[in-house]
């Protein structure tokens, strides 16, 4: 049995093979409408969520299956005290596959030793977000026809943002690929990444404070949200909630072809008025969520 925890789960192979999936699912979508009949998805969300649980049942009902749940964990018994590792040794008895997401770093891959069926990990902390990154690579992928040699800038709360740990340890994988890392002081990348992924293998990186001044170099933009709920205090939250605010003007020295992305959602970090340039790619991103996940629950439960 295989369980999605960590991006790094998945050879670069197999990787091709779930965007070449989704791409198909996107051409073809009603030769998976039966693919998981009778299957059940179970989405355990102890944390909030909005296109990550949907998407996730949406993609399990667009291939035929069934989905069962909770998205927030007042209305589970862990709110009467059980264990992560209790709830899923019983849900896991009721479900075919299960996403769960979870406020505590490494929830999931303590699930995954109680769970008779595979375990995805929907977002665990400030840790990792795997299906997030799948749904990043298949947006880049589609966008920008390649991985190799792309400038990836990524801004804003690198520090406690999972969807950006996870994005680098993935593209970090391809040749070519260099990282422009832009965060205020305190929102640095954190030395857990930096020592795994980028540091072993000499991949270029340079951080900066300063957004438009590396704009002309990047192919890929890729903004965060400041994330209030891992702050110890609302005070340092509201002087670094606004660090960054994408707007046309700034994009005026961008490249013609460079992509805008954002795993969503946004806050303030990008302004609305950016919404309608062609390069804003986060709408089109948070659609190919659902074609990724379809591929990746058909894999999991080994359906051709
Ligand atoms: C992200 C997350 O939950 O980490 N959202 C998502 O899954 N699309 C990003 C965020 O919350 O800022």
């Amino acid at each position: 049995m295989q369980h999605l925890i960590d991006i790094m789960d998945l050879s670069v192979g197999e990787i091709d093979g779930l965007i070449r999936t989704a791409d198909d699912i996107i051409a073809h979508p009603d030769a998976y409408r039966e693919k998981c009949r009778y299957k059940k998805l179970a989405t355990l969300f102890f944390e909030p969520s909005t296109r990550t649980r949907l998407s996730f049942e949406a993609a399990m009902l667009d291939l035929g299956g069934r989905v069962l749940g909770f998205s927030e964990a007042t209305s589970s018994s862990a709110s009467k005290g059980e264990s992560v590792s209790d709830t899923v040794a019983v849900v896991s008895g009721y479900a075919d596959i299960i996403a769960m997401r979870h406020p505590k770093e490494g929830a999931p891959l303590v699930a995954t030793m109680r769970s008779l069926v595979p375990v995805i990990n929907a977002g665990d902390g400030s840790h990792n977000h795997p299906t997030q990154t799948l749904t990043d690579l298949l947006t880049i992928h589609r966008e920008m026809g390649r991985f190799e040699g792309l400038t990836v800038g990524l801004c804003g709360d690198l520090k406690f943002g999972r969807t950006v740990h996870s994005l680098i340890a993935a593209m970090a994988r391809y040749e070519g690929v260099r990282f422009v890392l832009i965060s205020p002081e305190e929102l640095k990348l954190p030395s857990f990444v930096k020592e795994e992924h980028l540091k072993p293998k000499g991949i270029p990186y340079r951080q900066t404070e300063n957004l438009e001044e590396v704009m002309p170099e990047l192919d890929i933009l890729y903004m965060t949200r400041v994330q209030r709920e891992r702050f110890f205090n609302e005070e340092d939250y509201l002087r670094l909630k606004d660090s960054y605010i994408l707007t046309p003007e700034k994009l005026a020295s961008a490249k013609a072809d460079m992509r805008i992305l954002h795993p969503l959602p946004r806050v303030n970090e990008i302004s609305t008025a950016v919404d309608s340039d062609p390069r804003a790619a986060y709408f089109r991103q948070a659609r190919n969520g659902k074609f990724i996940r379809m591929a990746l629950i058909m894999r999991l439960l080994g359906i051709e």
